[in-house]
């Protein structure tokens, strides 16, 4: 039997499969927004989606990725099984994987989708945890490639907390060949960990200006995570100078695009000068988790389609 792959960061994946990834998604859209929808690789197969988490994209796009490729998804609330109960992840991940082909987690600590994917013996995407979200990266890098062509050798600027998506955009600088230029107070750098792992891939400063200047892309990120609720009054403060205004756009190349994961805090991380502007491409970057994802699905499954 072959071997299961599991995409649990950007790391996962070559730069080559990623590529391929890519281009597979752009494909798939044009394919489904055609009107052809007779493709179905996943007929009868079950994805379970495991939240303990809120979402609104990640469960919209994976659920109606699902759908269009044939196949059926699950939503599994952590509050509504055993694992909420506190069943281990262990015996879950065995449970939950000897009835579904795929599965879909987004949680708190990293490593209990490290944990489940060891005990898993179908593949696991991580859809969010408090160090990483390679799912968005995906929907992010298809859409720069949309709207701009290919990402390599350009610098991208990431203003905000050192957090899950900072994360990912560092791994992505590696593994799509872009300088990534980080902008973040001192006190909410990224891991030190991943600062040694990819330094020879980014650059950080406490000065947005410096950071922002001469950018092809800026992206941030909201300024309390998910978890992070009571910290929103400190987090407001230490971030307030690290706000994507028109001023630091202007700063960016003419033909810069601003991206966004999203949920967005409209005047705190960005205004909605620079969300709702012409460089803001974050609904099509929206769009793109579904389209990125059914590429994902794919992948893990039946395999890497070119
Ligand atoms: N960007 C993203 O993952 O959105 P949700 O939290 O709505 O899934
Ligand atoms: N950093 C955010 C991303 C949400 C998609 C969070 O973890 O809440």
């Amino acid at each position: 039997m072959a071997e299961i792959r599991h995409f649990l960061t950007l790391r996962d994946f070559s730069p080559d499969e990623l590529k391929t990834l890519i281009q597979r998604a752009i494909t798939l859209k044009a394919a489904w927004k055609a009107g052809n929808r007779d493709d179905q690789p996943l007929k009868n197969q079950t994805l379970a989606m495991i939240f303990e988490k809120a979402s609104t994209r990640t469960r919209v796009s994976f659920e109606a990725g699902m759908t269009q490729l044939g196949g059926h998804a699950m939503f599994l609330s952590a509050r509504d099984t055993q694992l909420g109960r506190g069943e281990p992840i262990e015996d879950s991940a065995r449970v939950i994987s000897s009835m579904t082909d795929i599965i879909m987690i987004r949680t708190f600590s990293h490593q209990t989708v490290e944990t489940f994917a060891e005990y898993s013996s179908v593949p696991v995407i991580n859809a969010l945890t408090d160090d990483y979200h390679p799912c968005q990266l995906l929907a992010d890098m298809m859409t720069y490639q949309e709207h701009r062509g290919d990402i390599q050798g350009k610098t991208v600027t990431y203003v905000g907390d050192g957090n899950n998506m900072c994360h990912s955009w560092m791994v992505a600088a590696k593994q799509f060949g872009f300088h990534l230029n980080i902008a973040c107070p001192d006190a909410y750098q990224p891991k030190t960990s991943l600062i040694k792992e990819f330094d020879a891939h980014i650059s950080i400063s406490a000065d947005i200006n410096i950071a922002a200047k001469g950018s092809a892309l800026v992206v941030t990120d909201v300024w309390a995570s998910m978890g992070q609720e009571e910290e929103q009054k400190i987090r407001e403060k230490a971030f307030a100078p690290f706000q994507v205004n028109e001023a630091v756009m202007a700063l960016a190349q003419d033909d810069a695009l601003f991206m966004h994961c999203l949920p967005a805090h409209r005047e705190e991380e960005v205004t909605t000068a620079v969300l709702e502007g012409a460089q803001s491409v974050v609904w099509a970057e929206a769009e793109n988790r579904l389209h990125a994802q059914k590429a994902l699905l794919e992948a893990l499954t039946v395999g890497f389609v070119s």
